[in-house]
């Protein structure tokens, strides 16, 4: 009785109220289709970065200017530090949305750099700038050592900060700030690559913090660190010789991690060695220019392939929420079969990290005009296409459109898996449960949201530069291990130019709209008797005046879902603050807490219509 009467009040929006739920807003996304899951996903992904990066950032305020905290989480776990790996993956995905043209990450990403220049001075336990701190994993927000025990050093960090750093220094370089991307950024570079030509060949902790040896991961990263290093400083006229001597001696190591059928993720430990830790290596390796080379392990290699089934299958088992899938279709994804952190559960990252390393490798199909099948990734290739045999496909045959069908379907399903069980806020922590989906561990991750945006980029063929793979792929006949010292100097940066700041030049394909459909969701538990608006700067928004503020619909709110949305027609090209407001039936006014949420509407070829996402802060 009360249940319908509630009910048929929710029929009718802003009468309706509805009693709270403990529960945690979680739901099937039934409604909405791939694509419309992704776009509204990666808009809000993009936001819940920022606010993970000080010292702005909504969630993380305080945090010193550029850096990264890995979750706002403090406790349960305590993720409120950076981590030098976490930082550089997702500052990588930030430089190449600015290339694509998101000039207002600019700022952010010379923050960035100033940042890292000022951490590598920092002396901890690994030691000072030119002693081995450069293989310190995390730091304090505020820049200090982080002084408890931990598994260090960790090698992946420099070189793959190194990575994230050129990308930008090519930027300048190729839109005529040379002299900037030499003086400011280089100096910076090279200390991490000084770091990656002196320790490569020395043990240290894997990405996961937990096994000490060489990692796959790791020896991957310095690899394409070294090549890209090397050609960056021939651009410069600097020298990096170091990069010379010692990337084809990684390339010579890293042929080591193949067993035959699968990559081995680490050495040492005593775990089969199937790990995402290779899938991860393998797409921030990935060279949109490069055949399918297994050399350097490109995404439609014969190894990635086979090592993807191999390891995406030793998660069919272990997971009850993987049970009932069939051996063709995607699963939830986790770090390794033996994981035990967390009990062992499915990381989101690790799930997108399976679809994009299949987008890469489509992009290279398509690029390439042709399919291998080797005996070696038969397996990979007959469990999506039962009849694939050994051979040569050719972009024209039937087989290569089919299987190029299918393998786009299977890699859906793995960012379908991740749709799932992502709340309907639109929140992703850093695992979900093996047994119900829901979210665990730290919550926000901003790793997450960077691997979100990178797979669904991937999936549309928006690629990043080429690393240098087409001429650092030859394997020296024989491998020698006499690593190079390093020199390092601290590298201070007092500012940056205005004059790097782009010039927009877009030539338009098709005029922008003048107005966007913008919808509000607002996730927001709610007592009898509550309703939501949203208040903001521009009139649409009632120009900060409570009164004259947009109320929310709550005809989608439910147990599982606390959904309160409006559409608001916003103009486009606008930045716009807002706030979301309660309003109890006594007239009572709730704001939420500070700061401001602001969006800059897009103004693009296209756009007419976006999501924003969010939760009651
Ligand atoms: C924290 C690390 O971040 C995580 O990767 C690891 O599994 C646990 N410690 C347990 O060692
Ligand atoms: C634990 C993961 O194992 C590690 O790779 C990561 O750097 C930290 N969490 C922080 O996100």
């Amino acid at each position: 009785m009360m249940y319908s009467v509630l009910k048929a009040l929710c029929a009718i929006p802003l009468l309706c109220s509805v009693a709270g739920s403990a529960k945690t807003s979680f739901a099937l996304q039934q409604e909405e289709t791939l694509d419309q899951w992704l776009e509204a996903e990666g808009t809000f992904a993009l936001q819940a970065i920022l606010d993970n990066i000080g010292p702005n950032g909504a969630k993380v305020r305080g945090a010193h200017a550029g850096i990264v905290v890995a979750s706002p989480s403090k406790s349960n776990p305590d993720y409120f530090y950076t981590w030098t790996r976490d930082a550089a993956l997702v500052f990588k995905q930030l430089v190449d949305t600015f290339i694509a043209g998101n000039y207002d990450l600019q700022d952010k990403i010379h923050e960035f750099i100033t940042a890292q220049a000022e951490l590598q001075t920092v002396s901890n336990p690994s030691g000072t700038l030119s002693t081995g701190g450069l293989g310190e994993p995390k730091f304090h927000v505020n820049q200090t050592a982080f002084t408890g025990d931990w598994g260090r050093p960790q090698h992946d960090g420099p070189p793959l900060r190194a990575t994230a750093m050129i990308t930008y220094a090519k930027w300048l370089v190729d839109n005529g700030h040379v002299d900037a991307a030499r003086s400011i950024v280089w100096p910076v570079v090279q200390n991490d690559l000084a770091y990656v030509g002196q320790y490569w060949n020395s043990t240290g902790f894997d990405l996961w913090e937990e096994v000490k040896g060489s990692s796959f991961f790791t020896a991957i990263a310095q690899h394409r660190a070294l090549v890209e290093g090397g050609n960056l400083a021939r651009q410069l006229g600097v020298d990096c010789s170091q990069c010379e001597s010692q990337a084809p001696q990684v390339l010579c190591f890293l042929q080591s991690f193949w067993s035959g059928t699968n990559i081995i993720a680490n050495f040492g430990g005593d775990r089969s060695g199937l790990d995402t830790n290779s899938i991860l290596g393998i797409i921030h390796n990935f060279d949109p220019e490069a055949d399918c080379d297994d050399n350097t392990f490109q995404p439609c290699s014969s190894r990635a392939l086979a090592n993807h089934k191999r390891v995406t299958d030793s998660f069919r088992s272990i997971y009850p929420i993987n049970s009932r899938i069939p051996s063709d279709q995607a699963v939830a994804v986790g770090r390794y079969a033996e994981d035990v952190y967390y009990g062992g559960q499915p990381w989101y990252l690790a799930t997108f990290a399976a679809a994009e390393m299949l987008y890469n490798a489509i992009y290279q199909w398509n690029r390439t005009g042709e399919m291998s099948i080797t005996d070696v990734s038969l397996p990979f290739f007959k469990g999506v296409y039962s009849s694939a045999q050994v051979g040569k496909y050719s972009a024209s045959s039937r087989a290569f459109s089919d299987i190029m069908a299918n393998v786009t379907k299977y890699a859906d399903g793995y960012l379908n898996i991740a749709r799932r069980y992502t709340p309907c806020s639109g929140a992703l922590a850093e695992q979900f449960s093996k047994a119900d989906g829901r979210p665990l561990s730290a919550s926000d991750l901003t790793w997450s949201y960077a691997a979100l945006l990178t797979a669904k980029e991937r999936r549309n063929a928006i690629v990043p530069g080429p690393w240098g793979q087409k001429s650092a792929h030859d394997v020296p006949t024989t491998c020698s291990a006499s690593p190079a010292p390093g020199r390092y100097q601290t590298a201070t940066i007092t500012g940056w130019p205005s004059t790097l700041t782009p010039v927009p030049t877009s030539p338009t394909p098709c005029p922008a709209p003048n107005r966007v459909k913008v919808t509000f969701q607002s996730i927001t538990e709610t007592k009898w008797g509550e309703n939501i608006f949203i208040v903001g700067s521009v009139a649409e928004l009632g120009s900060w005046n409570p009164e004259a503020a947009t109320p929310l619909r709550a005809d989608k709110y439910e147990d599982s879902c606390h959904m309160w949305y409006a559409q608001v027609d916003l103009p486009a090209g606008a930045r716009v603050e807002y706030k979301y407001i309660r309003k109890s039936g006594d007239g009572k006014v709730v704001w939420e807490s500070d700061p401001n949420r602001s969006y800059k509407i897009p103004k693009k070829c296209g756009v007419s219509s976006l999501t924003l996402k969010s939760s009651w802060r």
